[in-house]
């Protein structure tokens, strides 16, 4: 039979959705925007947040995309057949317009008609019901229009059956998800899709959204009703083609084969180097759409830039059990970026820095990997308890770079454990003493929407703007992270700012505040926005219109929103720190007061 490749699934969502009235969107960035809460996009409804609270798309109600995302929550998982940190989610989406009973038909039609998945196969969950949300009973009688007997719709809890929120408060509700019943014998009595004894594998999650998740816990009704579907790129084409693992689809074999060849490995030969294979494999392709994303970072101790940087380590690790030779890594990206930048373009565009910046980070470790690890073997061999002390732990990362999780892999696979709260402990205190710890940490806890993080929002655009007039030519953002307390800003620069540029940027912004403009916005196509000297980052390919946020003649600028409504409510704007990001890159942290 022939195999059903990426490139074709990828299109024959998109357009069957589009059939259906939907807009394609294109994917966002893997790294959220003014989101805190949250290091990675981790769905695809992610970047849709305030669309699904209730703002205007500018592509309207219906919605489809191929999101990439990143979940790194699973890592340890990576290595067996279906985890991934990086995949591509299919996705399509009703802000307040179509409900269960389109949206079950159509999963339905697409998995029997369009994927001709046989009806015998499908099983699906509904929610049973709590004190939160009733019994799902409509999506089970929905169902069962469709066809699908009853012993083959099994009612979960909250557990299995409600997604959300992305992070800690937001848009959530009960789902029905399907799964491919994969005809094996039933573990027991109480078989279903909610036990991993392999039977079900779920392909498909359909979430009626109804709720917000407040900080206190509680569950809100949205006024608005939502669907929010996705669907793993992965793990269905590998279901499909009847493969073993995600690894065999045409995203990674190429990588997979020259991995082999390289170092004389034979994929599934045994489960060790399998799983190595698999390992640097994945790590590698996140890594290259990490570096390689429109607002990209590099490997550092903070945020995205640590998980890249411990992504990037775990392969040189892996590839040294391999025999992988130096300077492989970077090769194996080249790879992956040929085999994506069909879709996404800007991996071409990036691949000299994808390259540098993986070639940079497995050298820097390299270097004391070998050492780092003898001193390991050596710790552990003297000390008399399975436990590897918060000390030493430290010690082999801050002398051997070796990220904490890395620590605790090696002592696991050794029989030991490592003392972590021992080891927060050590850091802390070397922090301290280095005076390095002044960054102030997000805890979490808390909306983007809050009206507090939508005024800084509001105060990023109007600091962007000043920041143009008083720098001059192109001050382009490179990121932008906001927390109730404060923004964080990073631009493209290469000096640090005098002491006169920060207080005349300061002031054209507390007088753009004191002028209270009304903040305006409108929907034009990206080529109007351009036209009209709007700033920001225009990456979209199928995206028809875009949002655009204006403030008098100060500041226009394309974004998502949330804002505040006038720039009075602001308050008085202050820059607290100006200093150096990455290389060229400056960083502004500046609060409302
Ligand atoms: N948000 C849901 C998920 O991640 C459906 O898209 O599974």
């Amino acid at each position: 039979m022939e195999k059903l490749t990426s490139v074709q699934l990828r299109e024959k969502w998109l357009n069957f959705f589009k059939e259906r009235g939907h807009a394609v969107i294109p994917s966002s960035s893997l790294i959220p925007e003014n989101d805190p809460t949250v290091l990675f996009t981790t769905a695809g409804m992610h970047p849709l947040v305030p669309y699904l609270l209730g703002a205007k798309h500018p592509a309207g109600k219906r919605l489809t995309d191929v999101q990439i995302c990143v979940r790194t929550g699973d890592i340890d998982e990576v290595g067996d057949a279906t985890h991934c940190t990086f995949f591509e989610m299919l996705g399509n989406w009703s802000l307040g317009d179509f409900f269960k009973k389109e949206m079950i038909k159509w999963s339905y039609e697409f998995l029997t008609e369009v994927l001709k998945i046989d009806v015998n196969k499908l099983a699906v969950s509904v929610f049973e019901g709590d004190e939160d949300c009733p019994r799902d009973e409509e999506s089970a009688a929905l169902w069962k229009e469709c066809g699908i007997p009853g012993d083959r719709i099994f009612y979960l809890p909250k557990k299995n059956n409600w997604w959300g929120p992305a992070g800690i408060t937001g848009p959530c509700g009960p789902d029905t998800e399907m799964f491919i019943d994969t005809g094996r014998p039933k573990c027991g009595e109480h078989c279903s899709p909610a036990c991993d004894c392999g039977k079900y594998i779920e392909i498909w999650n359909d979430v009626f959204m109804q709720y917000n998740k407040q900080a206190d816990g509680s569950y809100v009704p949205l006024e608005q009703k939502n669907v929010d579907t996705g669907m793993g790129l992965e793990r269905t084409l590998c279901i499909l083609n009847g493969y073993r693992s995600v690894y065999e689809t045409d995203l990674f074999a190429p990588v997979v084969n020259r991995i082999c060849e390289l170092t004389g490995a034979v994929y599934g030969e045994d489960e060790q180097t399998t799983k190595a294979i698999r390992i640097v494999a994945d790590h590698i392709r996140t890594a290259t759409f990490i570096i390689g994303d429109v607002r990209g970072v590099t490997p550092s101790n903070v945020d995205q830039g640590y998980v890249l940087r411990r992504l990037i380590r775990r392969a040189v690790r892996f590839g040294r059990v391999l025999g992988l030779g130096d300077g492989v890594l970077s090769e194996l990206a080249g790879m992956y970026v040929d085999i994506y930048k069909g879709e996404y373009g800007y991996l071409a565009d990036n691949a000299e820095k994808i390259r540098s910046e993986i070639n940079k980070e497995e050298e820097k470790f390299r270097a004391t990997l070998q050492q780092g690890l003898k001193e390991f073997e050596k710790v552990i061999t003297h000390i008399p308890t399975r436990t590897v002390s918060g000390k030493t732990a430290f010690r082999l990362y801050d002398t051997f770079g070796f990220p904490l999780e890395m620590t605790v892999e090696l002592a696991k696979e050794k029989g030991f454990e490592v003392d972590e709260a021992g080891y927060a402990a050590a850091f802390e205190e070397h922090q301290k003493r280095s005076q390095a710890g002044a960054e102030q940490k997000f805890k979490g806890g808390l909306a983007d929407n809050t009206e507090a993080t939508a005024r800084l929002h509001t105060a990023t655009h109007l600091m962007h703007a000043a920041l143009g007039k008083v720098l001059g030519g192109e001050v382009r953002q490179r990121g932008s992270n906001i927390t109730a307390e404060r923004l964080r800003f990073d631009f493209g620069f290469d000096r640090p700012m005098t002491p006169e540029e920060i207080k005349e940027t300061e002031k054209l912004v507390n007088d753009a505040i004191s002028a209270a403009l009304p903040v305006v916005c409108e929907e034009k196509t990206v080529a109007e926005a351009k036209a009209e000297g709007a700033i920001g980052i225009f990456d979209s390919k199928y995206g028809e219109k875009v949002k655009v946020y204006s403030m008098g003649d100060f500041s226009k600028e394309i974004c998502g929103g949330p804002h505040a409504a006038n720039t009075s409510e602001l308050g008085r704007f202050r820059i607290v720190k100006e200093q150096s990001s990455s290389a060229g890159v400056r960083r502004i942290k500046a609060v409302l007061e």
